[in-house]
């Protein structure tokens, strides 16, 4: 090999000196316009890092002399949405629940808006379509545990559902009738035979006609002669395949024994007044939702209301 740069006679061009074999690489310079391109690129990059954020540092970036920053964007973003929404969330706050639904277009921006926060707050236990789970209510259906009309809906939200530090939480406890020795064990299973007859599970039998008599004393109090439930009290209806702990006699026999006290949180400290109403709009808008009750009925919920909320919860029962 020799190292010796030479004119190459077929072309005119300089060689770069290498041979190997006979074979030389001729020196033929870039064209000018890939050159200028290059240092166009240069140029530009030297342009962008003055300019926006670019250089890696210890925590940051350098953050460019035009300042701006694709979180910056997002909050522009943000903000932009917001200052949109803002006359919306005013006029939800000021308007009385009752009467949203004369307002279609409000109520329509209420639900969009209530289906996001949904997705957020609500759907680790409802569900993301709000179905529920065992223990924690479908809200697409139209039984109501503690009442499907948008304030009382409202309320729920507001308030959770026993909270053990908040005295207008909803509140009521089944009490275990097994485990606190108020009933024998094969009273409890004429009361499972029974309600199992009440929601068409089994046939008529000696047990579920003991059972009806023990349901007419221990708990009608609550879910009514009827069996159909009181929303006073979030005692479920009893009588349809809707259920929240399960209708086979295992289930029944524990949750009669021991009780469930199924616990949900308020969030009337934790989200604006705005967002408790949009998602109060949407849960009334998934299938079940309920028109407001006529006024003389209200206040008697009211009053109700009123009065659980001056009991301290613990003497609640
Ligand atoms: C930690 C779990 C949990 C979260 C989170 C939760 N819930 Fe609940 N929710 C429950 C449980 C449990 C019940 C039923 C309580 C009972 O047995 O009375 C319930 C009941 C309800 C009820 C009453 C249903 C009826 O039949 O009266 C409504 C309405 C409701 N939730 C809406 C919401 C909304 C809206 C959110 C989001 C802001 C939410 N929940 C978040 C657990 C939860
Ligand atoms: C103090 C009121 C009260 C009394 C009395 C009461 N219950 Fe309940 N019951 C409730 C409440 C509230 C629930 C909702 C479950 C919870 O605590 O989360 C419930 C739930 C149930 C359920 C579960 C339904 C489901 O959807 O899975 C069954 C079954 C039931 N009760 C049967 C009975 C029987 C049988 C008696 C009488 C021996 C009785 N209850 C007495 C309040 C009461």
């Amino acid at each position: 090999m020799v190292n010796k740069q030479k004119i190459d006679e077929a072309t005119g061009t300089k060689t770069v000196g290498h041979e190997w074999d006979g074979i030389e690489e001729l020196d033929t310079p870039m064209p000018r316009w890939w050159l200028l391109t290059l240092y166009a690129c240069i140029i530009w990059a030297l342009v962008y890092v003055v300019l926006y954020p670019a250089w890696p540092m210890l925590n940051s970036a350098t953050e460019g002399v035009l300042g701006w920053s694709s979180r910056g964007e997002y909050q522009k973003a943000v903000a932009a949405r917001e200052t949109e929404l803002e006359p919306i969330r005013q006029a939800l706050v000021s308007t009385d629940i009752n009467m949203l639904a004369d307002n279609p277009e409000l109520l329509n921006e209420a639900i969009q808006g209530g289906r996001s926060a949904f997705k957020v707050h609500c759907v680790q236990c409802h569900g993301a379509g709000a179905a529920g789970f065992k223990g924690y209510p479908n809200l697409n259906d139209d039984e109501w545990l503690w009442g499907g009309d948008m304030e009382a809906i409202e309320y729920t939200l507001i308030n959770g559902i026993r909270n053990p530090d908040h005295a207008e939480t909803r509140f009521s406890q089944m009490p275990a009738f097994g485990r606190d020795g108020i009933l024998q064990s094969s009273e409890i299973q004429d009361l499972v035979s029974y309600v199992r007859v009440l929601s068409n599970r089994e046939k008529q039998s000696a047990s579920a006609t003991r059972g009806a008599a023990l349901f007419e004393t221990n708990c009608s109090v609550c879910h009514g002669s009827d069996a159909k439930g009181s929303r006073m009290q979030g005692a479920p209806n009893l009588t349809d395949a809707i259920n929240l702990y399960g209708l086979d006699r295992a289930s029944l026999t524990d949750t009669i024994t021991n009780s469930r006290y199924g616990v949900m949180p308020r969030w009337g400290h934790r989200l604006d007044a705005a967002t408790i109403r949009m998602l109060t709009a949407y849960v009334h808008s998934l299938g079940g939702g309920e028109t407001a009750p006529k006024s003389e009925e209200r206040s008697i919920d009211q009053a109700v209301t009123d009065i659980q909320a001056e009991t301290p919860v613990d003497e609640q029962s």
